[in-house]
């Protein structure tokens, strides 16, 4: 009967409603070409190659031309990504974009990027969370797709560092570079257990008490500047271990998994020395860690989705594994994600 639902049978057990995740579908990045080393920087600041490779591990980073904003690199990154997933850029329904050097102060550097791909439909928003933005994005943009407002999604972090840093302070001068990360994600049906692909939970965190230990010195509602990035290292350092440990306790506790089953730490990239810690920390060995800081420094939102599209290109991510994201930044914020690929 046209237009009438059958009547179901009383008898019949009832369906199992499917349940909605996102599906990592595509990964993307963009770096500027320019590789500024720790020598050249040593050139114009009292610190050498050896201080900052021991403290961080960083040898080099990348730094955009004159000009180039975080949309254009977030756009380059959003490309990528999109020709990974095999889609257009109409397929997608929205933007979730983290960055903390936004083009202007408004609009949001979403829509600058949902312009340069040429989409005329769908939402396009920005997210701020300092250096946990991938995560919070991905948080946000995972619940929209599980809630049924999207299907297809761009989750972008951007950065475009180098403006805000302030090139006389050594301390903070030498850890931080510019890049963009990309992901796909698609709604997938599906039964709903953690060996299914798709993100499987997201946990956030923030303490605006602790602003004052990593923060931009200006802002519109301020000083009326862009102001730069101050840092007490050391205080940064010591929240990153101890509170990244009890995220990533917590992400496990919450879908039943032990540290045993995870296949890859997809950390943010601040330090070599945090990075190390926390690997030890899930007793993964380092080759199932992966590491960018040494050639992208920090990039801040940025960090762990050009992580995850380096090391899907290289084929080190493979389907059905299980990766484990986690991050901390300016805030206090910080948060894990995992997902099976
Ligand atoms: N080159 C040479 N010396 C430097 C330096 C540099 N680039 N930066 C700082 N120093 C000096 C300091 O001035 C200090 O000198 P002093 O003892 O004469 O005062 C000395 O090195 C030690 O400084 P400290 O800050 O205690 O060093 P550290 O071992 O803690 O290392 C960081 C500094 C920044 C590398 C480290 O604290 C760190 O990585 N913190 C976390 C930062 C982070 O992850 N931020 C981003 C979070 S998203």
């Amino acid at each position: 009967m046209d237009g009438v639902h059958p009547a179901r049978d009383p008898g019949a057990p009832a369906a199992v409603a499917p349940r909605i995740r996102s599906v990592f579908a595509g990964f993307g990045g963009a770096l500027p070409p320019r590789v500024v080393t720790n020598d050249d920087l040593a050139a114009t600041l009292d610190t050498s190659n050896e201080w900052i490779i021991e403290r961080t591990g960083i040898r080099e980073r990348r730094i955009a031309a004159d000009g180039v904003t975080a949309s254009d690199l977030a756009a380059e990154a959003a490309r990528a990504a999109l020709a990974d997933a095999g889609l257009e850029p109409e397929a997608i329904d929205g933007i979730v974009l983290a960055t903390s050097t936004p083009d202007r102060t408004y609009p949001a550097t979403a829509v600058f990027v949902q312009a340069k791909l040429g989409m005329t439909r769908g939402f396009a928003f920005d997210v701020a969370a300092v250096c946990t933005g991938f995560i919070y994005a991905l948080s946000v943009a995972d619940a929209m797709i599980r809630a049924g407002q999207a299907r297809a999604l761009l989750v972008i972090g951007t950065e475009v560092n180098s403006r805000i840093l302030d090139w006389s302070d050594r301390g903070t001068a030498v850890l931080f570079g510019d890049g963009a990360g990309a992901v796909v994600l698609r709604a997938a049906e599906g039964r709903g257990d953690t060996a299914e692909p798709g993100i499987l939970s997201t946990h956030l965190h923030a303490d605006g008490r602790h602003e004052g230990i990593l923060h931009v010195d200006g802002g519109p509602g301020t000083t009326g500047t862009v102001g730069h990035v101050r840092m007490q290292g050391r205080e940064v350092f010591r929240h990153a271990v101890s509170k990244l440990a009890a995220v990533v306790d917590e992400a496990l506790a919450a879908n039943g998994l032990a540290q045993g089953d995870v296949d890859w730490l997809v950390p943010h990239q601040a330090n070599l020395r945090i990075i190390d810690a926390m690997g030890r920390k899930i007793g993964l060995p380092p080759e199932r860690v992966v590491v960018t800081v040494d050639r992208h420094a920090n990039t801040s939102a940025a960090s762990i989705p050009l992580a995850l599209w380096e090391a899907h290109r290289d084929g080190r991510l493979r389907k059905g594994q299980l990766v484990l994201m986690e991050a901390i930044g300016g805030g206090l914020t910080w948060g894990a994600a995992l997902a099976r690929l």
